[in-house]
């Protein structure tokens, strides 16, 4: 097992289970409840009680996926808590994906002002992205994590077994993430996991520890995303854009699916600013490629710009956007315009219309 600590709570990745037990009997917990979504209840919650050897008191469950990241299920996880008489000393052990870890953390901040909760993501992308950081909260009026407040967990539990039945796309989605990471940080580690023709053979354990500690490094020097937490939106100004723009068809990207074309795009406007070398951008686009395995539409541009204006780290009226300066090192807060957003799409698009003939 490895443990990773942060200022005021700790990270234990691998065989954690006694870890598990240890917080829930030494924290004065007077009650404690188990939040799953309808996937993880049915592929996460029987192992995570065998293994963990705990009786909550009650098994919370929601709906699984995005779509039910809202106020209304919320209202529900609260309604359960009042229900089973859940006072501020109970805790909400929240299993599963972004989604279940989000919104089980901003309804625990909220129940009586707040009581304790720990995250056993069961994602890669939440055990590498959101399960550290303090950010919780749900989607309103259709726009992301718009509700919500920085809460740090009482302790996260990550344990890679839970891939087993994850697919394939969602587990790529989530290494994603961990090549930004890299990217943005660590030269040596983008060597390291920049190919991978089999990501279910990766050493996990320690692919996690390192991709976790440079979130770690990022968001204890700056919690309330100021400054340089902005690095961690590498790939995600014009990756967020195509998300969304895909959201609306038959053919859905995921998350780091999205951000994956993102950093192409956003590297190669890096390489037109004179930041990244040719063959720094060479090296990215052809190893990011190798995971770019699903149909995506970037052709209503009008519809990107405007998602891309729209876009919260902005300010006025300047496009502000997180680019590489070299592999593994980041520069916040670069003015793009929307020709060089243009010419980055142009280049994405010629990547994959030359694989695609
Ligand atoms: N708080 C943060 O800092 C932060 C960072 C990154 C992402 N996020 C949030 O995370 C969410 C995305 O996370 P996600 O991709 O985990 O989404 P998710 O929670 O929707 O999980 C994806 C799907 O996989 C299912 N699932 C979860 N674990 C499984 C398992 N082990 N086996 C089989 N199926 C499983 C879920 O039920 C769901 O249907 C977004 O809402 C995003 O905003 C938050
Ligand atoms: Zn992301």
């Amino acid at each position: 097992m490895k443990q990773i600590a942060l200022q005021d709570y700790s990270v234990s990745i691998g065989n954690m289970w006694a870890g598990l037990q240890n917080v829930v009997d030494f924290n004065s917990v007077s009650k404690y409840f188990v939040l799953v979504d309808a996937m993880t209840r049915e592929y996460c919650l029987p192992e995570f009680l065998a293994l963990s050897r705990l009786e909550p008191d009650a098994i919370i469950e929601i709906q699984a996926g995005e779509h039910f990241k809202t106020i209304d299920t919320c209202q529900h996880v609260w309604n359960e808590l009042f229900h089973h008489q859940a006072d501020r000393n109970s805790l909400l052990i929240n299993l599963g994906g972004g989604v279940v870890g989000d919104l089980g953390g901003f309804v625990a901040s909220t129940y009586k002002r707040g009581i304790k909760f720990i995250q056993v993501p069961t994602t890669l992308l939440s055990q590498l992205d959101a399960s550290i950081g303090g950010k919780v909260g749900i989607d309103f009026l259709g726009l992301k994590n718009a509700l919500g407040v920085f809460k740090n967990p009482s302790a996260v539990f990550i344990y890679p077994g839970f891939y087993k039945t994850l697919s394939d796309r969602q587990l790529k989605s989530g290494y994603a993430e961990a090549l930004k990471h890299a990217l943005i940080a660590d030269k040596p580690m983008w060597e390291e996991i920049k190919i991978n023709g089999d990501i279910r053979s990766t050493d996990w354990i320690s692919f996690l520890e390192k991709s976790l500690l440079i979130k770690k490094r990022i968001v204890e020097i700056d919690p309330l995303e100021k400054g340089p937490r902005k690095a961690l939106n590498f790939g995600h100004t014009i990756g967020h854009a195509i998300e969304s723009i895909a959201l609306d068809t038959d053919a859905t990207l995921l998350h780091g699916e999205a951000v994956l074309l993102g950093m192409i795009a956003e590297s190669y406007i890096a390489f037109t600013k004179g930041l990244l070398k040719e063959e720094e951008l060479a090296d990215i686009t052809t190893s990011l490629s190798t995971f770019v395995d699903f149909e995506f539409d970037i052709e209503n541009r009008d519809l990107i710009y405007n998602l891309v204006k729209g876009d919260k780290k902005n300010e006025g009226n300047k496009i502000l956007c997180t680019l590489l300066n070299s592999i593994g090192q980041y520069a916040i807060n670069q003015e793009i315009s929307l020709e060089e957003i243009n010419a980055g799409l142009n280049y994405l698009e010629e990547q994959f219309d030359l694989k695609n003939v």
